[in-house]
């Protein structure tokens, strides 16, 4: 059977992707991660794939002259490595739209809230966390989710639920959410991975 691809896109430290090479590598995912697209030169991310021999490309939409020369660049990147699978591992910026209609269910996202909560434009990281503390919420998760035009609004794959108690700060529920998540978005790529 041809071992499938991954390619990966994140901005920051990358922890996610970094769970997902690890059950690639255990082979708790039947595939490879090629690339790793990321937007942020400085990025956790970068050093861990360079480290792993793994492909990386630093693009942002910023360091091009139109949007259309940024999209054709990720275009390409994206045909040269064909992927059965483009995961965003905690990539701040938006796939453009285009992008998103070449590769119809074949983007997936996480998010570190129980969506629809806490999802859309400017919610992310501990601005989220800290909503939940604020609001005295009783429970938070995380979210797998198909990308669609709309930023956290395509069809959710999976959620794991994590009890908010009273003594949880911003700091502890995003700690035992990214814990959460670095089980749960594994397991999802390999279930969608077996099954197509
Ligand atoms: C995670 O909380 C994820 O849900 C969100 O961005 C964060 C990325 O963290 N989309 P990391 O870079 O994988 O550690």
């Amino acid at each position: 059977m041809k071992t499938k691809k991954i390619v990966v896109f994140a901005s920051g430290s990358g922890s996610n992707f970094k769970a997902l090479h690890q059950a690639a590598m255990k082979k708790e995912i039947p595939a490879r991660i090629t690339a790793l697209i990321c937007d942020n030169p400085d990025a956790g991310a970068l050093t861990y794939a360079r480290d792993h021999d793994i492909r990386t490309e630093v693009i942002s939409p910023r360091g091009f002259v139109d949007p259309e020369t940024y999209k054709k660049k990720l275009d390409e990147i994206l045909d040269e490595e064909s992927p059965d699978l483009i995961v965003l591992a905690g990539y701040l910026k938006k796939i453009p739209d285009e992008i998103v209609e070449r590769y119809p269910r074949k983007i997936i996202n996480i998010h570190p809230s129980l969506l629809p909560k806490y999802g859309g434009k400017g919610w992310y990281g501990m601005r989220v966390h800290r909503a939940v503390i604020n609001n005295r919420e009783k429970e938070t998760g995380c979210t797998v989710h198909y990308v669609t035009q709309d930023y956290d609004e395509g069809p959710v794959i999976a959620r794991v639920k994590v009890p908010v108690s009273e003594k949880d700060t911003a700091e502890t529920v995003a700690a035992k959410v990214l814990r959460q998540e670095h089980v749960l978005y594994p397991k999802v790529v390999r279930f969608l991975l077996s099954n197509t």
